[in-house]
């Protein structure tokens, strides 16, 4: 019989990337979302997955409703990837982030312990918990690193790492927190600066706007290829014993060298003309540089980076000019008319209207 996985926050970008890895890998999966408005399946429907996963409605902060998803999914392994995941709406909503991400990790941990201990747990820590750190540290860094955060956002998700390393002391529970660096793609949230930038540029290209407005271009980030990293998500859970790891590509650069990049792509030389740098997008604290040695995923996991740069940089903006091309032919995306589909499974314990 297959695997079962639970999936938290299966309608972001890595949630949607993991659950095709895990349907073309034989596994039955199951993964949450969270009742808004207006509904958020895109990047399923974009993946052509979604009658193939079933849903469960949870909210991350709200423990009923983790404990029924897993009495559903009776899982054999937890991706625990939902989270308010934008550093810089951190800073407006701190309580909310550390309610969403520490509160809500100590909620999936303590219900998985109590309802399914032997379940392997995948916690999404992140490159941001180094933040301070990129200044002192000459050389890429590595899982042993200190952790000096400078967002809210980082102090939640530290605290939700060291929740996951005292679970796994404490209960002998199986683990994992995966340090990902920047990982991108087509998928990406609109509000990230890579894809906020492969957008405009599509844009600019085709007519439809006339500048990118952006705030610190300074800053430098190491930024891989999401489907690349949700596989070594996959295979932090594949091994015999829990551990951290860190997956990135070992290479910085900064926003400016992608905004030059992605200009580049659709053949326009003076890309100055369009960036407006914008005060108002600066954050009031902001990590200057971080760069990651993925040495050790390499060495045990047998993970390493195919994407680079430049070739990230192509593949985003090629698809955002495809999506362009098409709406400008009449076309329309999923995103412009969010219904639940009628093939969706929707698993809950209360009817739905
Ligand atoms: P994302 O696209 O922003 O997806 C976040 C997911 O969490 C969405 O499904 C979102 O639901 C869900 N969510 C947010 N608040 C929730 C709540 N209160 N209750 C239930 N669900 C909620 O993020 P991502 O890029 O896929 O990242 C996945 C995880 O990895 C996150 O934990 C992120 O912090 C971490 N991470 C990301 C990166 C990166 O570069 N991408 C690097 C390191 C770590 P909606 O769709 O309804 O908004
Ligand atoms: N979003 C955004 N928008 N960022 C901008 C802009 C802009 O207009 N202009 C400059 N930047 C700079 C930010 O100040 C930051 O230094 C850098 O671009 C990257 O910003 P984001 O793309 O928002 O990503 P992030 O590095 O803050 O956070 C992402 O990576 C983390 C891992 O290091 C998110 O995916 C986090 O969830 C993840 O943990």
């Amino acid at each position: 019989m297959g695997k079962r996985a639970l999936i938290t926050g299966i309608t972001g970008q890595d949630g949607a990337y993991l659950a095709k890895l895990l349907i073309e890998k034989g596994y039955e999966v199951y993964g949450t979302f969270r009742r808004v408005s207006t509904p958020n399946f895109w990047r399923l429907q974009y993946l052509g997955i979604v009658d193939k996963v079933n849903f469960i409605p949870c909210e991350m902060t709200d423990m009923s409703s983790m404990v029924a998803a897993l009495k559903i999914a009776e899982p054999d392994e937890v991706y625990h990837l939902a989270a308010m995941s934008f550093v810089g709406a951190s800073f407006e909503n701190p309580i909310a982030t550390l309610e969403i991400n520490t509160i809500g990790t100590a909620i999936v941990l303590e219900a998985v312990r109590q309802i399914c201990p032997d379940a392997k747990v995948y916690i999404a820590a992140t490159s941001e918990m180094y933040g301070a750190t990129g200044y002192e540290v000459k050389r890429p860094l590595k899982e042993e690193d200190f952790f000096k955060p400078l967002s809210p956002y980082a102090v939640s998700k530290l605290a939700a790492y060291w929740l996951g390393r005292i679970y796994r002391e404490a209960y002998d529970m199986y683990v994992v927190n995966g340090i990902l660096f920047n990982h991108e793609s087509p998928l990406r949230g609109l509000e990230f600066v890579t894809r906020k930038i492969s957008n405009e540029v599509a844009k600019i290209s085709l007519g439809l706007s006339k500048e990118l407005r952006l705030g610190n271009i300074e800053a430098k980030r190491d930024w891989g290829y999401a489907p690349e990293y949700v596989y070594g998500m996959w295979l932090m859970l594949q091994q015999k014993e829990p551990d951290d790891f860190i997956l990135a590509t070992g290479e910085a650069h900064s926003v400016k060298e992608f905004v030059i990049r992605a200009f580049e792509v659709v053949g326009i030389d003076d890309w100055e003309k369009y960036v407006v740098i914008d005060k108002k997008l600066f954050r009031p604290l902001d990590v200057p540089c971080l760069i990651g040695d993925y040495s050790k995923a390499k060495k045990k996991l047998g993970w390493k980076p195919q994407v680079k740069f430049n070739e990230l940089v192509k593949i985003m903006v090629e698809e955002d000019l495809k999506r362009w091309e098409r709406w400008l032919n009449g076309e329309r995306f999923p995103w412009d008319a969010p219904l639940y589909p009628s093939e969706m499974k929707i698993i809950s314990k209360v009817i739905r209207a």
